[in-house]
């Protein structure tokens, strides 16, 4: 193990006074907001916005949908908090002598555990079955999350592609605050003022990581992150069948392959990745979500 640099712990440092007092966002949505009747998120964020399909559709499925791919988003929360929970408290034994790291790190495992109370709160109140996803089925991520080391680049460039990409659709759903649920901009608002200061903390450690890799390593790692990046994006941004079906439209396959070819998503996930493909562009990765 090495030593953290003065600046990294630094940075924990201040981000473990940001995180204090703990604000519990599951007491701070208001529950009784919560509504079937109002859209979950953006119609401009949703799959199959922009397609002829989607204008025929009525208001009733199009609410539904918004519901639906809202919990899609949720899922990829529960998918990535469990296993990011996990690996905290495993880490908490290590013997690296640096308390920083080890309380900004309890700082994160319960604020990831306040997400996720927030998530199940919401399918207990609304009573909505959990859609299917294919975030257990990423064979790759699942197995960087839970076995490539705590302190490794692979585990870290992981971290920041699962919490960064998600992150860019709370930021839509709070600029277009106005046309959704006040409970579910609420949980997107709140996830993303935790995710502010855990993002900094992933980059601040790829940047420490990468920085010891030489360079035939980092091309070598190109592969599975682009494997990474390219498996999640598409599990979080293009739903599967069932999905839809679950929102009250048929032939659910025909609209997965309708929104994997809608322009208009296309241009929506460029926008979410773009951040998160420009950090990682700066050390040397190439990425592509389409291919
Ligand atoms: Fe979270
Ligand atoms: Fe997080």
């Amino acid at each position: 193990m090495t030593e953290p640099s003065a600046d990294t712990s630094a940075l924990a440092d201040q981000l473990s006074r940001n995180s204090t007092p703990y604000s519990d966002p599951l007491a701070r949505v208001d529950w009784e907001q919560l509504s079937l009747d109002t859209f979950w998120l953006p119609e401009r964020a949703l799959s199959l916005y922009g397609l002829p399909g989607y204008e025929r559709l009525t208001e009733g499925q199009r609410r539904s949908l918004s519901h639906f791919e809202f919990l899609n988003a949720v899922e990829a929360g529960l998918w990535l908090e469990g296993i990011f929970m996990r690996r905290i408290a495993a880490s908490v034994h290590r013997d690296d002598g640096d308390t920083g790291d080890l309380l900004y790190h309890l700082h994160e495992l319960r604020e990831e555990a306040g997400h996720s109370l927030m998530f199940v709160e919401l399918y207990q109140r609304s009573g909505l079955p959990r859609p299917p996803t294919a975030f257990p089925r990423l064979r790759l991520g699942n197995l960087v999350g839970r076995v490539a080391p705590f302190d490794s680049a692979a585990f870290w460039v992981a971290v920041l592609i699962g919490e960064e990409v998600p992150d860019r659709l709370n930021r839509a759903i709070h600029k277009h605050r106005s046309e959704v649920d006040p409970a579910a901009h609420a949980i997107a608002r709140l996830h993303t003022l935790d995710e502010a200061r855990h993002i900094a903390h992933a980059k601040d450690r790829l940047e420490q990581r990468l920085g010891r890799l030489p360079a035939w390593r980092r091309r070598v790692l190109n592969l599975p992150v682009q494997r990474v990046f390219r498996q999640f994006v598409r599990a979080l941004y293009l739903p599967e069948p069932g999905l839809y079906e679950l929102a009250g439209l048929e032939q659910g396959r025909k609209w997965a392959r309708a929104a994997a070819s809608n322009p208009h998503r296309t241009a929506f996930i460029d926008e979410c990745v773009r951040t998160t493909l420009s950090t990682l562009r700066s050390h040397g990765f190439r990425l592509d979500w389409r291919r």
